[in-house]
């Protein structure tokens, strides 16, 4: 297993990934439409890696431009990252989710039919769990979706078993990741989302930096630690290194394999905003807010299934996480933020 291609290379967490491959020894060949990244990053990849690597502007939902980089390269692997990833967006554009998120994976498995390339890593999230039933969140809990972004990541993952089953040489690992937080230590890379943040991190780092004039805490009336909503934020640089472990053992132990990437622990809202503070050294304004309609009050993972079959585990604290967002937000500035694109910081 030598080429990988990263679709969504110039995103969020596949360009954490790109790094991490780059330095593991592989090729990495990464394509992205720049719908929400811009190709600043890939210089910024290069920067980081002291690597240079293939990347192309192209659209995964397009076979000629999919069989002309395939056809131009020995892809060995695909870690399918591009695609739409706001769910409160997904309830207001359905039909743009489901074009864009299963449209791309269709058409990327058809070119991987026709291209022999026979290992697919999908970008899963935690959303398909739906309601926890029981805690932690093991492999085997039943799964559900609320909205549009969720039907999605559920409709592919059956879509990527039934591939499997229909072709046993086709080889799949369903990475269901958790709330991924934090940047590359260089500060380089990070996530900038477009318009008023939805998630938690991007929300508290624009208030601290004074873009945003308090944080809404969504509800403190939950049965948890405190009364606000309890995830398990996960290091964004851990995950990607869960990557080039699912990469690993593809090439040695092939199969359809489901994976959490999580830490396994549960920190709440409030939590989470206290650490920022005392380890940033900055005051984060907040209120409290009524809770946000589809918002679960507990989700945490049970990695073990990683940390046996992977080797995986993170490794990164809560004090990284909030540190390094906070580093990697300030050195995109006020300005990049407000342009509304993925993370662009100058060098
Ligand atoms: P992101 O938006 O930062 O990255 C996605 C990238 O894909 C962007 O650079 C975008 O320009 C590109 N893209 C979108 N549609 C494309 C297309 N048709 N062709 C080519 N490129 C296209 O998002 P992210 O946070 O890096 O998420 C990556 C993946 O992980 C997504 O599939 C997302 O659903 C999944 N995920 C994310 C989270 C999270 O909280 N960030 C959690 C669980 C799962
Ligand atoms: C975390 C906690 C909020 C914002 C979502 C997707 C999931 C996955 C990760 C892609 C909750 C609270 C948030 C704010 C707040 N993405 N909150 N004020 O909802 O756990 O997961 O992102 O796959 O699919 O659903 O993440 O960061 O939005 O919220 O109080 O301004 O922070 O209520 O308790 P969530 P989140």
């Amino acid at each position: 297993m030598k080429n990988i291609l990263v679709t969504g290379g110039a995103g969020y967490i596949g360009s954490h990934t790109a790094v991490e491959l780059l330095e593991s020894g592989y090729n990495v060949i990464c394509i992205d439409n720049f719908s929400n990244s811009t190709e600043a990053v890939f210089e910024n990849i290069q920067r980081i890696t002291g690597k240079r690597f293939t990347w192309y502007e192209a659209d995964v939902r397009d076979a000629v431009q999919l069989d002309s980089i395939m056809g131009a390269h020995h892809i060995d692997c695909v870690i399918h990252f591009a695609g739409y990833k706001a769910v409160g967006e997904s309830v207001q554009k359905p039909l743009m989710y489901y074009q864009n998120n299963i449209d791309s994976t269709l058409i990327l498995c058809e070119r991987c039919l026709k291209h022999s390339i026979n290992n697919i890593i999908f970008s899963s999230s935690a959303t398909v769990y739906g309601r926890p039933q029981y805690l932690p969140l093991d492999e085997a809990h039943s799964l559900s979706a609320t909205n549009p972004y969720g039907k999605c990541k559920l409709f592919i993952e059956h879509m990527l078993k039934d591939l499997h089953i229909a072709h046993s040489e086709m080889n799949i690992a369903l990475l269901r990741y958790f709330n991924p937080v934090g940047a590359h230590s260089s500060y380089k890379l990070g996530e900038s989302p477009r318009g008023i943040p939805n998630n938690l991190m991007p929300y508290v780092c624009q208030t601290a930096l004074g873009i945003r004039e308090k944080l809404h805490i969504f509800g403190n009336d939950y049965n948890t630690v405190d009364g606000t909503g309890v995830r398990d934020f996960i290091h964004v640089v851990d995950l990607a290194k869960g990557h080039v472990a699912a990469v690993q053992k593809m090439a040695t132990d092939p199969g359809c394999v489901v994976y959490n990437l999580g830490t396994g622990n549960g920190i709440s809202v409030l939590e989470l905003v206290h650490a920022f503070e005392k380890v940033n050294g900055i005051e984060v304004p907040y209120v409290i807010a009524p809770r946000r309609s589809g918002d679960v009050a507990e989700c945490w993972a049970d990695p073990g299934a990683a940390k046996r079959e992977l080797g995986w585990k993170a490794q990164l604290t809560v004090e990284d996480m909030v540190r390094d967002s906070w580093e990697a937000q300030k050195a995109l500035g006020v300005h990049d933020i407000l342009q509304s694109r993925q993370y662009t910081a100058s060098v």
